[in-house]
């Protein structure tokens, strides 16, 4: 009988992982449900919550159950809501002109919502995606074949202004035209917003993992479309010192916080955005991620909950200071034990 196999090691990482206390210890990056932001999709009238196919457990809301959701949010700590409306059809045009209708779904649900809960910190998107009739975020040039930059940012100013006078907390806009967050800056300042931030959608890349959020606000499906091509103004997947300049470009602009999205395939661009700048940084795991999740799990091919909660801890640990996820509840409601 010869002795037992010994290493002789001054170094034994494993020490570290013996059992769940010492680990414990040694954690990096742990998850809260103040890192979130809850993405919310409302509609008009008095109908029951919509179910939307690809994203299971996401669903549409009248402004009334959308507050009474903001609140349970609010009560699991979760800090934040997205809000994005889904309009029908017939209120959609070439230059989506209900995104500047004073009376805009998205205005009556800022005010619903501030008025109930009052410290919830309220975002809206600045985009006209679910106002055209093409799907688009912007109004098209002469010949229809691309999206006229300056005629769009002219447009997204105004409903900028319009969301901070209902009383929105942070204006998103999720364009990618050039100039827009300085735009939006300067209209807010001139018009007394000096309070009201800007959230950019800095690094937004033009992703294949949006497709089931097209479905819930109807964008694709009014341009009677599951693929809209946007890659005149969302980054090429591809590219990650693009990224990083339109990132600087935003922050040089006024933006308050750089987001970076998708997350999840974006890790890389994420941990270069943190490095790049001293702004907060946000990462927005797409309904693509969420809906792939759920795909894996439906088949019993992945747990569902491992995988959430693994797909979120590698976005913060890449470096993001705060998540959009469609995630959020469920997770506030783990993470509260
Ligand atoms: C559009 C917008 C998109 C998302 C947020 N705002 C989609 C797009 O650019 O077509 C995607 C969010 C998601 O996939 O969860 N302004």
């Amino acid at each position: 009988m010869s002795a037992p196999f010994k290493l002789d090691l001054t170094h034994r990482p494993r020490r570290l992982r013996r059992n769940a206390t010492v680990r414990s210890l040694v954690e990096e990056t742990i998850l809260t449900p103040a890192d979130f932001i809850a993405p919310l999709f409302v509609v008009d009238g008095k109908g029951a919550p919509e179910p939307i196919s690809s994203m299971p457990g996401v669903l549409r809301y009248n402004i009334t159950d959308l507050v009474k959701e903001c609140r349970a949010l609010a009560k699991l700590g979760v800090p934040a809501v997205a809000l994005f409306p889904k309009l029908a059809v017939k209120f959609k045009d070439d230059a989506g002109s209900a995104a500047l209708d004073a009376d805009a779904l998205i205005l009556r649900t800022v005010k619903a919502v501030k008025k109930a809960v009052p410290g919830l910190v309220v975002m809206t998107d600045i985009a006209l995606d679910p106002y055209t009739t093409h799907g688009h975020d912007g109004v098209l040039t002469a010949d229809g074949l691309d999206v006229d930059n300056d005629a769009t940012v002219e447009i997204l100013v105004k409903m900028a202004v319009l969301h901070a006078r209902a009383g929105v907390d942070f204006v998103a806009p999720s364009d990618m035209m050039d100039g827009r967050i300085g735009a939006i800056r300067r209209a807010l300042d001139a018009a007394g917003f000096t309070q009201t931030a800007i959230m950019g959608y800095s690094a937004k890349f033009a992703s294949a993992y949006y497709g089931p959020f097209r479905e819930a606000v109807g964008s694709a499906s009014a341009a009677g479309t599951h693929h809209l091509d946007k890659r005149t103004y969302q980054l090429n997947p591809a590219n990650r010192r693009e990224a990083l300049a339109e990132v600087a470009l935003d922050e040089a602009e006024g933006a308050d916080i750089l987001m970076v999205k998708p997350a999840g395939a974006y890790l890389d661009i994420i941990r270069d955005v943190r490095e790049a700048t001293r702004k907060p940084v946000a990462a927005y795991q797409v309904s693509g991620e969420y809906a792939q999740i759920h795909a894996a799990a439906k088949m019993g091919w992945l747990d569902l909950e491992r995988t959430r909660h693994e797909s979120l801890l590698a976005i913060k640990r890449a470096g993001a200071d705060m998540i959009l996820t469609y995630f959020a509840k469920e997770m506030a409601v783990v993470l509260k034990g």
